[in-house]
């Protein structure tokens, strides 16, 4: 695949784990193709499965908020997740799921080469990072890994939940800006 809108095309027609049959829309993700940072959220919900977009629920207000403190809009990062499809009632992916999808991924990234990646929550962390990466303990420490910075936070629907981590979240963002500001200039 050469192009993101080639791979989308391919991924819109992927049959090859049983979340295919109850989607609507494949989620492929969106944004900036020469973005220097890529976020990777876990799955599209319900409202992303209805509109084939990534994160524009609850979640997804909250995360244009998060970008918007730190002067960044969606036209300037690129959005994608872990699996491509809805998992029922917006359960975790299951193992067998993220296998056969998280090669999309590997291949948007190949095509975008961000030099951040965020994660956002457990579920990216420990696919992208380390299978027993705990997002509580490991958030807001930089990971650099073949070439490119990593930066664990909590998921947007984790600060809905408990307000209370927004004040960690706010200074992995911080954190996020000042490595964006050093990459800017190389
Ligand atoms: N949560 C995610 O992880 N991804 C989305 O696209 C929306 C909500």
């Amino acid at each position: 695949m050469a192009t993101l809108e080639e791979l989308k095309r391919v991924v819109a027609q992927c049959r090859r784990c049983p979340l295919a049959e109850n989607r609507t829309r494949v989620v492929f993700g969106e944004g900036n193709p020469q973005a220097k940072i890529m976020f990777i959220g876990e799955g599209p919900g319900y409202h992303e499965d209805q509109q084939g977009r990534p994160f524009v629920g609850r979640a997804g207000q909250l995360l244009d908020k998060m970008l918007a403190a730190i002067q960044l809009s969606r036209k300037d990062v690129y959005i994608a997740n872990v699996v491509k499809c809805r998992p029922p009632n917006n359960r975790d992916p299951l193992p067998a799921e993220v296998e056969v999808c998280i090669n999309y991924l590997r291949w948007q990234y190949k095509l975008i080469r961000p030099k951040i990646l965020v994660c956002l929550g457990a579920v990216a962390a420990r696919h992208i990072i380390a299978p027993d990466f705990s997002i509580t303990r490991g958030r807001g420490q930089w990971v650099q890994k073949a070439g490119v910075w990593i930066l664990p936070t909590y998921h947007p629907a984790a600060l809905l939940r408990d307000p209370a981590k927004k004040k960690e979240s706010w200074e992995d963002l911080q954190s996020l800006r000042a490595r964006y500001n050093e990459l800017a200039h190389e």
